[in-house]
């Protein structure tokens, strides 16, 4: 049977530690689903498609990780794809509380669905989207938490935004 397994989250915008999370649990199973909520709460930075166009570039060496946006239940998503194992990444206690609860939830309403947690390497243990936009809103250098490739988009979705 194929271990297939979905690492879901908004990436607005994608950060080093995403990355990380996503280049080790790509050696863990035979498929890794990258799935990009659309129907995030907040105002993204980014629409889905962007997001996914982002991630597909930074992710096109990696043969068994594919990207898919997906709006409504994560259960429903992981059904969907054939899927039974959520990849998670916890950085730090405070994030625990949160993904357990999502976890459990998760696994009431679909039994078959298992979360995996990765802990987060120590490089990226503060490391956040919200972090990012906040850095970069002030005109910090972000380098150390994105991509080179994709600052200048950042940057300048960020200007377009304070500018509406
Ligand atoms: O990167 P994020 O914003 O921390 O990711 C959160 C995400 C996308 C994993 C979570 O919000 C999610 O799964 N949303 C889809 C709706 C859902 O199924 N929620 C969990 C049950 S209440």
């Amino acid at each position: 049977m194929i271990k297939r397994a979905i690492y879901p989250g908004s990436f607005d915008p994608v950060t080093f530690g995403h990355l990380d999370i996503i280049k080790r649990s790509a050696g863990m199973f035979d498929e890794i689903i990258v799935g990009v909520l659309k129907n995030s709460a907040k105002k993204p930075l980014f629409n889905a498609d962007v997001r996914v166009t982002i991630l597909e570039g930074l992710l096109k060496e990696y043969d068994n990780v594919r990207v898919e946006a997906f709006e409504g239940l994560l259960i429903d998503f992981a059904k969907k794809m054939d899927a039974n194992i959520i990849v998670r990444g916890l950085r730090a206690v405070t994030d625990f509380e949160y993904e357990l609860q999502i976890a459990q939830t998760n696994r009431v309403q679909y039994e078959n669905l298992d979360t995996v947690f990765l802990v987060t390497d120590l490089n990226y243990s503060y490391l956040s989207s919200s972090i990012v936009k906040e850095f970069a809103g002030f005109g910090g250098d972000i380098s150390k938490f994105v991509p080179a490739s994709i600052i200048p988009m950042i940057e300048e979705a960020i200007k377009n935004k304070k500018e509406n």
